[in-house]
């Protein structure tokens, strides 16, 4: 099991919006997330890359803790160091790609691993430039982001994704901006991510793309009544 949550429960405001929730991802597989607007997808998706912090439950990949339930009933995260390895396991694309504008492509996918001091810039270059071109963005390495189509930005958001070699990888709304040509080629390309090993969880509005591209359908309905 690549990343297990129990009993998870989050709350805004006294109110849960996830309550009591179990949910597993593999190795190799796709889950997409579907369910009304509102229903707390981004919200699990956020708790799991630890941007929210929960209030009850587990959260895990393989042995490596992100936070646990104590025989107290109080939530523990783990500690800062433990949760650097957790982080080094999942990546996020956001809706709206969130590349930096002042930046070329090659530049947006070695900013985060250059910081971190992941490998030699020679390296992280040789790398951007082979993700860049198994994405098929190799003629655009030196184009800013506002040159770029939707789907174009989002293969960078991708390619970026990739540098950090998650063993995750999130999708909050993938395709919403794109035209069903570009979906279908962003869908191909998540396939071939999660043939290489890395769990996939892809929240998205588009139905037909959720059962053409998953390997399981999850509906946020549960988040509340899982019991
Ligand atoms: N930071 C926050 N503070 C207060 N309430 C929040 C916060 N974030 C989310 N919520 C509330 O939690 C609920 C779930 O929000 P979330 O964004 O997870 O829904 P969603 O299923 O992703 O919806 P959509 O399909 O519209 O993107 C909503 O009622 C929202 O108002
Ligand atoms: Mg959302």
């Amino acid at each position: 099991m690549l990343l297990t949550v129990e009993k998870l429960t989050k709350k805004f405001n006294g109110k849960p919006v996830i309550q009591d929730y179990n949910f597993t991802l593999n190795k190799g597989e796709i889950v997409t997330l579907i369910g009304k607007s509102g229903t707390g997808k981004t919200t699990l998706m956020r708790l799991i890359n630890h941007l929210e912090n929960a209030d009850a439950g587990n959260i895990r990949i393989g042995d490596t803790v992100l936070c646990e339930m104590k025989q107290n009933g109080i939530i523990e995260y783990a500690s800062k160091k433990k949760i650097y390895k957790y982080h080094n396991q999942i990546g996020m694309v956001f809706q709206n790609y969130q590349l930096f504008p002042n930046l070329t492509v090659l530049e947006n996918c070695i900013e985060a691993p250059l910081a971190q001091k992941i490998d030699t810039k020679q390296n992280l270059i040789k790398k951007a430039k082979e993700l860049l071109n198994q994405v098929g963005l190799n003629e655009k390495i030196t184009a800013m982001p506002s040159e770029l189509s939707g789907g174009q930005q989002q293969r960078v958001a991708i390619a970026r994704a990739l540098m950090l070699n998650p063993t995750i990888l999130c999708f909050d709304e993938p395709t919403s901006a794109l035209d069903r040509e570009s979906t279908i080629e962003i869908g191909k390309m998540i396939q071939e991510i999660a043939a290489d090993g890395t769990g996939i969880l892809i929240v998205t509005h588009d139905n037909e793309f959720a059962k053409d591209i998953g390997t399981r359908v999850v509906c946020s309905d549960e988040f509340l009544d899982n019991h």
